[in-house]
């Protein structure tokens, strides 16, 4: 006899979203040299800077990390311990340390001054 056991459907749990100056990011990372191995992961550095536009790419991961913090109201996590990667198509997908059964969505856009983030958090 097939189990009866109901699978539940992952939960809204959260949803922060965030709005990072991309001059900002530029000049904290011109001022502080451990700035962005602070910030980022190497996978993120490596992401980004291989393209012309390298500092819209980190404001945006910067964005993204904010908005898990929102969306998870942990301000107490450390922002290595999130990390954006790109799949093959350019779709992002982000994951956290330390939330066992959370996965998050992110959506991404970025221009020459704001890089912006929406996550939703899922449980
Ligand atoms: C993918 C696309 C929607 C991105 O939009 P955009 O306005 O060029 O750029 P945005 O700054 O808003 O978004 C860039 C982010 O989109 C995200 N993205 C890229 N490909 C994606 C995909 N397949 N699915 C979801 N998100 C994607 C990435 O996070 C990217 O930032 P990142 O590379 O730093 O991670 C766009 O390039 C595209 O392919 N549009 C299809 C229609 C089209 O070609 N229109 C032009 C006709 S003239």
């Amino acid at each position: 006899m097939p189990s009866k056991k109901k699978i539940r459907p992952p939960a809204v749990i959260g949803l922060g979203v965030d709005l990072a100056e991309v001059s900002r990011i530029r000049r904290l990372a011109v001022r502080s040299p451990g700035f962005l191995r602070r910030c980022f992961t190497p996978k993120e550095l490596a992401y980004s800077l291989k393209h012309l536009n390298n500092y819209e790419r980190l404001a945006a991961r910067f964005a993204v990390k904010e908005a898990v913090i929102k969306a998870l109201d942990a301000k107490d996590l450390a922002l290595k311990d999130i990390e954006v990667e790109n799949t093959l198509s350019g779709r992002p997908l982000v994951k956290v340390k330390g939330f066992p059964g959370v996965s998050l969505m992110v959506s991404i856009s970025h221009t020459g001054r704001y890089a912006c983030a929406a996550v939703i958090a899922l449980k």
